[in-house]
């Protein structure tokens, strides 16, 4: 075989074969198919698409091409939950032990990577003593004990898409569906998914801003999966606004406390139970999306969830009493209102940008070697629809220096308030199942 008959095929519009596509997926991976042929098959890709059964294929062999976490020895369906990113998105953090409280095994390999507010880990980190450094035979009994543990990223997972995803960036082709799609499928499989709840996030704060381009790319994961045998399933969900209150690594733990309680932000809420219903139906812990939501209700109402969470985090050396006095989170030195200007209605909360705002505080990190700072970020007053005096707080701003003239400026830009009163968003858009 040779790629540059592969490309032309591709760039004629014409499907390749499975063994076309694993030889060009284990030529990238070994080094044997150099960077400038690979990026004029992306490209080619780019405008010609993948079809359903290339889409596949190119899915496995990403999968194939590194290491793949075994969890056979976890009792039960394991299904993961991934979220295609948002601002302030405390999901996990809730969905985890709420899912666990009700029998859902949840095995969870988590990074930290960059962004707005750090991933999963780092919010957990921001539990005096909690860590993920235990391990894989530790990582399994607790599962099966508690059914819920946390662990870092091990092993050198799909390597192929690490090396595509990189050359993609700088060649113009992330923006492909058959792409996007196979590489967060391909890492999903490989950390050992036996089923696959995904949300898709639209709007401004969404890697998809528009509702059309969401839908594509749930449809095309959704297929993927159930054509590789994994039951997958897609929840569209609004990122117009950030979901819930809190921006913020310890800020979005108490948020996500909150939440377990049953007084949480009634969005996070709302999408919780949404994503956790059909977490519970895949993991076949119940009949029907009913049954589990009113499982997960009723979790919550008796203080299972908050249990779990407690049991959880005390299993990974965690301070399980922040559940009960969370002061004893990281809190940072100053609290600032920002005050509304004018009487209205909150029109619009851009979300990146509200996010950009909060890793200016030091809540996330710009670039690998970046430090966090836990304790700071945002905590919205007012959400998109709510009528707000002149002088009310639309917003606290949690920051550990007294200089925050940057900030603010950036977040009056990007709070919008109108006389006109604004519809609160549509937060479910769709399922695709
Ligand atoms: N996220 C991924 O993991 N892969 C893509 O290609 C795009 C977004
Ligand atoms: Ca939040």
């Amino acid at each position: 075989m040779r790629m540059v008959d592969l490309i032309e095929k591709k760039r004629d519009g014409e499907s390749l074969t499975t063994e076309e596509i694993q030889f060009i997926i284990k030529g990238y991976t070994d080094g044997s198919i150099p960077d400038y042929q690979m990026s004029a098959l992306t490209m080619a890709v780019y405008f010609q698409d993948m079809d359903d059964r290339e889409r596949a294929d190119m899915t496995m062999a990403m999968v194939n091409s590194g290491d793949t976490i075994d969890l056979t020895k976890i009792e039960g369906i394991k299904v993961d939950k991934h979220s295609t990113g948002g601002v302030g998105d405390t999901t996990t953090l809730v969905l985890g032990p709420l899912v666990a409280s009700v029998g859902v095994p949840v095995a969870k390999m988590s990074g930290r990577g960059l962004g707005h507010t750090g991933g999963t880990i780092d919010k957990l980190e921001s539990v005096p003593g909690f860590h993920v450094e235990i391990e894989n035979d530790e990582f399994i009994k607790l599962v099966n004990e508690n059914k819920i543990a946390v662990i870092g990223q091990s092993g050198n997972l799909t390597p192929a898409d690490k090396k595509l995803y990189a050359l993609r960036d700088v060649t113009g082709t992330v923006n492909s569906i058959p792409l996007i799609a196979s590489s967060i499928m391909s890492k999903k499989i490989a950390a050992g998914a036996d089923a696959i709840c995904l949300d898709v996030k639209t709007g401004a704060g969404a890697f998809m801003k528009t509702l059309e381009d969401s839908k594509s790319l749930a449809k095309a994961m959704v297929e993927i999966g159930n054509n590789v045998g994994r039951k997958t399933m897609a929840v569209i969900s609004d990122m117009s606004q950030p979901l819930g209150y809190a921006i913020g690594n310890a800020l979005e733990v108490k948020e996500a406390i909150d939440t377990l309680r049953g007084n949480g932000p009634e969005d996070l809420t709302e999408l919780c139970l949404a994503l956790g219903s059909h977490m519970v139906y895949l993991a076949e812990k119940a009949s029907t999306l009913e049954e589990a939501r009113n499982m997960l209700q009723d979790s919550i109402k008796s203080g299972k969830a908050l249990e779990t969470f407690k049991t959880f985090l005390r299993s990974q050396g965690g301070d399980a009493s922040v559940v009960d006095d969370t002061n004893k989170l990281p809190q940072a030195a100053y609290a600032f209102e920002l005050e509304a200007k004018e009487d209205g209605y909150v029109a619009e909360i851009v979300a990146d940008e509200i996010g950009t705002a909060a890793m200016m505080l030091g809540a996330g990190r710009a670039t690998k070697e970046s430090s966090i700072d836990l304790a700071v970020g945002l905590v919205l007053r007012k959400k998109i629809g709510d009528e707000v005096k002149k002088g009310e707080s639309l917003l606290t701003i949690f920051s550990n220096t007294e200089n925050i003239e940057e900030v603010k400026q950036k977040l009056y830009e990007n709070l919008k308030i109108t006389k006109e009163k604004v519809p609160a968003p549509v937060l479910i858009h769709g399922e695709i199942t």
